[in-house]
């Protein structure tokens, strides 16, 4: 159990407008930040008002990028509760992460109750607008001052909150990806299957060459034979191909999504099959729309909740899928996701934790 202190703010910001927040732009009074140094482990826990880090222009984050990320999400009930959708998942995921860059974990609970410590001193600060939610974004970053490559001796475990409303400007309108076949995002062995920094540098060439042809998002394909289909930058990617649903093994190049793995234990509980240990080639993909098979494609993640994609262009070719409109599936989860999240429908798994 950490012993966290807080500081509260003298200046509190004035609130944005909940109902035009968008992603990503806006951040809370307050932040929670816990230290690292090397024989001493992970200490100095505490909540201070949202400020600038003073970081050594040698720290190592700047060069080698040992840095790791999570992203969740807290929602305001129509209650007015406070409450945050499965957690202690991100904590271990980060856990996952840090292992893999060699950066020292942070147990669990400690995760857990830190975010919970965030999140009560800036409850206020919990939109309340349809569709809105304080978006919580904890991360890690190697702080030693130091040029050699090697794991840092120093770190620092930072949250800051975001209020935020849909992450694409489409909202829950459907979504144009473009496929692409020239750039990779991971391969067996990298770190695509970890949430960190320099996976999403890498996605960017491919992101603003789809946002010059129109596109919002990249869909990925596997970085060995650039055929089968593995994630969007900022969801994992479900198809609906005659009653199967679809979507790419999680066996070391795709981020194991927490909206993803909730998506499958519903859809299961409903009856659907649901194939996520095949790989789906974009072949496959493409066929199906010819032969009217393929019917939905919709991303999950946390920030995107479940989008659904209207359009895939793919060498040349560009599919529509559902007459570009979001299929009966992709609703049912979205509506039944965010029921839970915002409280409207009951918590029958367990995945909610009260503030
Ligand atoms: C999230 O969905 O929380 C993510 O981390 C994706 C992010 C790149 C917006």
């Amino acid at each position: 159990m950490l012993d966290i202190t807080i500081t509260r703010t003298t200046a509190p910001k004035q609130k944005p407008d909940e109902n035009h927040l968008g992603f990503g732009h806006f951040y809370t009074d307050h932040m929670f930040i816990m230290d690292y140094t090397a024989g001493q482990g992970w200490h100095s826990p505490r909540v201070v008002p949202y400020q600038p880090l003073l970081l050594d222009p040698a720290a190592m984050v700047f060069h080698y990028a040992q840095e790791s990320f999570e992203g969740l999400k807290a929602y305001r009930t129509a209650e007015g509760q406070v409450q945050l959708f499965r957690p202690n998942k991100n904590a271990e995921r980060m856990q996952k992460t840090h292992e893999r860059l060699c950066i020292p974990t942070i147990p669990v609970e400690d995760f857990v109750q830190a975010v919970k410590a965030l999140v009560s001193v800036d409850a206020d600060w919990v939109p309340s607008a349809p569709g809105t939610s304080l978006y919580l974004r904890p991360f890690t970053i190697a702080t030693e001052a130091h040029l050699g490559v090697k794991p840092s001796d120093a770190y620092q475990f930072i949250i800051i909150a975001s209020p935020s409303g849909a992450y694409y400007a489409e909202g829950l309108n459907p979504v144009k990806i473009y496929v692409e076949d020239e750039y990779v995002r991971a391969a067996p062995g990298g770190t695509g299957a970890i949430k960190c920094g320099g996976n999403y540098a890498a996605s960017l060439a491919g992101q603003t060459k789809a946002h010059a042809m129109g596109y919002s998002q990249v869909l990925w394909l596997d970085g060995i034979e650039r055929k089968y289909v593995e994630e969007v930058g900022s969801m994992n990617c479900f198809f609906k191909i005659n009653g199967v649903i679809r979507t790419a093994p999680c066996s070391g190049t795709v981020l194991p999504g927490i909206t993803r793995m909730s998506c499958i234990e519903l859809l299961r509980d409903w009856g659907y099959t649901v194939d996520c240990e095949t790989r789906l080639s974009i072949q496959e993909v493409m066929e199906a729309a010819q032969n009217g098979t393929l019917e939905e494609i919709f991303g999950t993640g946390t920030a995107a909740v479940v989008s659904p994609v209207g359009k895939l262009y793919y060498e040349g070719t560009e599919i529509t899928v559902g007459n570009n409109e979001i299929g009966p599936v992709t609703q049912r989860l979205y509506d039944t996701l965010t029921g839970i999240q915002w409280g409207t429908l009951p918590d029958e798994k367990g995945w909610v934790v009260t503030i």
